[in-house]
Order: structure tokens, then sequence, then C-alpha cells
């Protein structure tokens, strides 16, 4: 008899996305008048760079010809990008990064989601509340999560680091000790960054009790400040206890295109294994490469030209970010984030909830946003604004919320 995979089972609706797309069109059948302006998700609306797109139809039109004709990629990645992202993501911040410990990918939700597969069932992990739900998911699917306790809205199975106002949104060390941790700097949905020095806090605590750091740096492009790290190896000793995550979605908008790496230093051994040597042997065996025209597209990202588009692009949210910060302000809101990340996260008024506010919002400013307590309970009573939109929406939303 077939039987299905059991903690599939144990997986919660994904209720956050598909509740606001309810509420939404309800709103919008009932009012078809109204404009909607939408802040809520984290998809990108700009246009790729030039040069991507330069680099994409080179790479198509190679394809035309039997003399420059690419079937299946390397399973790791083409040299050209590898070595691209070792020069330009890691060596020139002077990180010890080499190309053999860079693993191309279709992107970072693959990845954060696949990354656990290679760490024993018995493993305890810990995730900061709120979070980017892919990391407790997959280790739900993965039997790690243990039972859901209803009263507190969190697994049994999980270590959870609450982010608050109080701790400026950075989780504080955990007093029982995970094996696994999920850290994402800067952060979504909170927008916080984290200092290298808070950094290396973790790296020393991960060093010492012999833990994984899973270090998710998919918003690295939006930091502003120099003492927020752009790399987990910016700090001393994280090549012997950090992986790190980076996506081309929101530096260089490939949220369609797909693309993004995974870095494992050869240093990283638990259990007697090198674990760079584990996730080879997944890749090898479970995905047939990034598209070569897709990794000619990455390489462009690298190239002069590229970095300065991206700067133009990463430019422009952050134009969005610092008017939805300066709005919300304006209006007496409390609010974080925004600084070193495109996501705003405000307090919601006069003690309302997370999706009480939502409703407020929509029906008397016609603004989605996303209600914090769908990350996780410590966002109840949050919210979060993303700055992904373009600038007349942004600017006319903040309008709203001002008259409200
Ligand atoms: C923290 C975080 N990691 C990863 C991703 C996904 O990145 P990608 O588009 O590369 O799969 C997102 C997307 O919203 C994210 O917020």
């Amino acid at each position: 008899m077939v039987t299905v995979n059991h903690d599939y089972l144990n997986l919660r609706g994904s209720y956050l996305f598909s509740e606001i797309a309810k509420r939404v069109a309800a709103y919008s059948a009932a009012n078809p008048d109204k404009k909607i302006i939408r802040l809520g998700i984290g998809d990108v609306t700009q246009p790729l760079p030039t040069s991507v797109i330069e680099a994409l139809h080179k790479a198509v039109d190679e394809q035309a010809s039997a003399a420059t004709f690419r079937g299946y990629a390397p399973d790791l990645g083409y040299d050209f990008l590898r070595n691209a992202i070792a020069e330009k993501d890691y060596q020139a911040r002077g990180c010890d990064i080499r190309p053999d410990e860079i693993f191309v990918s279709d992107g970072a939700k693959s990845d954060s989601g696949n990354i656990q597969e290679i760490f024993g069932r018995d493993n305890r992990i810990a995730v900061c509340d709120p979070v980017y739900p892919v990391y407790v998911d997959t280790n739900i699917m993965g039997g790690r999560a243990g039972s859901f306790d209803e009263a507190r809205g969190l697994w049994d199975g999980v270590i959870y680091m609450p982010c608050t106002a109080e701790n400026g949104f950075a989780p504080e060390l955990p007093a029982e000790v995970p094996d696994l941790i999920y850290l994402c700097f800067p952060n979504n949905p909170t927008g916080a960054a984290i200092t290298k020095s808070a950094l290396q806090e973790w790296v020393d605590y991960a060093n010492r009790n012999g833990c994984v750091i899973i270090y998710d740096a998919a918003y690295e492009a939006y930091i502003a400040e120099d003492e927020v790290p752009h790399s987990i190896y910016e700090c001393e000793g994280a090549r012997t206890c950090a992986i790190e995550l980076h996506s081309f979605s929101k530096n260089a908008g490939f949220t369609g295109l797909r693309l993004g790496y995974t870095v494992i230093p050869s240093d990283l051994i638990r259990d007697g294994v090198e674990i760079r040597s584990l996730w080879a042997r997944r890749h090898g065996t479970k995905y047939n490469g990034a598209p070569y025209i897709v990794q000619r597209a990455g390489e462009a990202v690298y190239s002069e030209q590229g970095q300065k588009e991206v700067r133009q692009l990463v430019d422009y949210y952050m134009t969005n970010a610092a008017s939805i910060l300066a709005g919300l302000k304006a209006a007496g809101y409390s609010v974080s984030g925004g600084v070193n990340a495109p996501y705003i996260w405000l307090k919601t008024p006069d003690g309302m909830g997370s999706w009480e506010f939502f409703d407020h919002l929509l029906t008397k400013a016609n603004v989605v946003g996303t209600p914090g307590v769908g990350f996780g309970p410590h966002g109840e009573g949050y919210f979060r604004l993303t700055a992904f939109g373009d600038h007349a929406a942004t600017a006319e939303a903040m309008e709203r919320i001002r008259r409200l």
C-alpha cells in the first residue's frame, strides 16, 4: 500500500498570502472603483539591468550555433560565474572564499529549503520569530519540528529566538544550544541589520558549541551602513561554522529569471564529514545546473556596467524605503528597518492586531501590506511594508496613509 510522507501532513496551510489575497479580492469585488496599491509582496517591479538583457541576448544567440551551443551546465555552476562571485563578492571584501566553495543554483528559496536535508533528522534548529517561513516549513518536511503547539502558535521541536523592539529585532544568543541556526540579515520581514561585532558573537557561539549557522544574505545589496557586514565570512572563524546563501533576485531583479548561490567552506566539518562534499553530492544528484543563459546574465551583474546598474536599481527601491520611513514617522508611527533593507516594519497604532490593521489600511487607504503575525507570534502588533513598488504608487500610498 502506498503511504505518503507524513511529515508533509504536519505542514500548516500557507495561510498568510492566501488570506491576504482573499481579503483583497473580497474588498475589490465590493468596491470595484477603488484603486488598490500593493506594498505587500517581496517581488521586484523594475526591469532587468541593460547589461543583463544584453548578456541574455548574446547567450541565446550562442545556443543557435553548433559551435557555441551549450547543453547541460556543470552541476555546481560554470567556472566563469563561480570565479566572478569569488572575486567580487568575497575576495574584494577580504573574505577567504574560493570558487570551489561556491555552488550555483536557481535561487535562495530552493537552497534555504534544501540545505536541511544534508543534516541529520535529530538536529535541533533555531529560527528567529518572526521569520521567513521557508526555514521552518522545510524542517517540518524534514521531520525536525516536533508537534505544533496551537496555544503558543509554535513548533515544540524548534528553538525560537524572539526579535522584538527591546532587542532591536536582533535575536539574543539562545540559552538552549541548537545544532542549526538560521539567521537572515538584512532581515525579512523586520528589515533589521546586524553589525559586524554582533555577528562575530554568533560566529564565536557557533564555533564554541559546534553549531552550524545558515546565513541568508539575500538582501545584502541593500546594506548602506559601514558597520554592517556584507558577508558572514567577514567575521573571524566563520569558515568553520557558517553556510551563506545568496540570491540575484533582489539586487538584480532575477525573481523571474532565477539564480542564486550557496557558499560552504571546506573547513566546515561536522560529524567527521566535510559539509561541502555532501552539498556537492546532493547538487550533483538532484540538480542539473542553472541554465547557461541565466548564468551568463549573472556574470553580467559583476561587470563594471552591471554593478552600476544594480546600484541604480537598489537606489531606486531605497528611495521608496526612505519615503515610506519618513512618511510613517511624520504620521506618528513607530517604525524600523528600511535603512539597510527594502522592508519597513511598523508598530500597529492604538494596540491594533496585525490583521485588524491590515483591514484598516485596506478599507480606509486602499493600501495592502503584510500582517507581521503571519511571520510568527512575535510579529503580532506589527506590519510589513515593502519598498519594491514604483515611485508614484509608493508616494501615493504614503499620502493616503498620512490622510488616515
Ligand atoms: C529571506 C529570503 N531568502 C530567500 C528568498 C528567496 O530568494 P530567491 O528569489 O533567490 O529564491 C527571499 C524572498 O523573498 C527571502 O526573503
